[in-house]
């Protein structure tokens, strides 16, 4: 704290505003402070040769193996909510305050599946209670549906420091628990919200403006049939793009046909 509060709290809003939100030290680390002086038998700084930065795309060889490993042996949900619980491979846990892993009907025949969870999710523990999440209800109960009938998930668990992208090693550390929780779940029908999401689980590179509203087929491990996933715009980008609403409600009109249509098959009604 300096003399100036009021400016020691204008800048702590401008890290907030601009994402630095996380504790990452237990002792704060004061930058500004002067270096301390250099003892007379010290190597002097610059012969150091600087140590390479870590590749940051490289997947560590056994987090990866203990990902596909403890997600393959879950034998039920509650299995694999623990499992990741207990996962330490993947640094965001550290990061987090809360382990955010699913909400709604665990036997939904609907499984939506978002990016990772913001600041509200972090706090709740629970996927998409913030404002998106809220657009989210709002886009369910237009069709019909609510958290009742539905499974929300994301595809990591854990928030990344400040809303920052997660990055590809973050993702392919996350996927296998994913691809286990539905495998598991077994929905009928996938709803993939956002970039993310569909490229992380379709694998295809093209961008979601051209993948939205197009039904892909998905290969799950562990289920015998193709699943169909249903692209869609994330509900964080239509606020952010209110125009874009009117793609959405043509893509929740095809999302609503289709469980129309498998309801209307199934015998097997109360899955909803
Ligand atoms: N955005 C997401 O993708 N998931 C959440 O849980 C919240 C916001």
């Amino acid at each position: 704290m300096s003399d100036h509060p009021a400016g020691d709290l204008a800048a702590l809003r401008l890290h907030l505003e601009w994402g630095a939100d996380e504790a990452l030290q237990a002792t704060p680390l004061d930058r500004l402070r002067p270096p301390d002086p250099i003892p007379p038998n010290a190597i002097p700084p610059d012969s150091i040769p600087p140590r390479p930065a870590p590749p940051i795309t490289a997947l560590p060889a056994h987090a990866a193996a203990d990902a596909a490993s403890l997600a393959a042996a879950a034998m039920d949900v509650a299995a694999l909510r623990a499992a990741l619980a207990g996962f330490t491979g993947c640094a965001l846990s550290e990061t987090a305050t809360n382990l955010v892993f699913a909400d709604g009907n665990p036997n939904a025949a609907l499984m939506l599946i978002g990016e990772a969870p913001g600041a509200e999710e972090d706090r709740a523990g629970r996927p998409f209670v913030g404002p998106s999440g809220q657009l989210l209800d709002r886009m369910l109960a237009s069709i019909g549906l609510d958290r009742g009938s539905v499974l929300i998930t994301n595809l990591l668990p854990w928030r990344p420091p400040g809303n920052r992208n997660p990055t590809d090693q973050e993702v392919a550390l996350c996927l296998p628990f994913l691809l286990r929780h539905i495998a598991l779940v077994r929905p009928r029908h996938l709803v993939l919200l956002g970039a993310l999401a569909t490229r992380a689980l379709s694998g295809s590179g093209a961008g979601i403006r051209r993948l939205r509203g197009k039904w892909l087929a998905l290969d799950i491990p562990g289920l015998e049939a193709k699943l169909p996933a249903l692209p869609m715009f994330h509900p964080a980008y239509l606020l952010r793009n209110p125009a874009a609403k009117r793609e959405s409600w043509a893509d929740l009109l095809s999302l609503k046909r289709a469980l129309d249509e498998f309801f209307t098959k199934s015998t097997d009604k109360n899955l909803l």
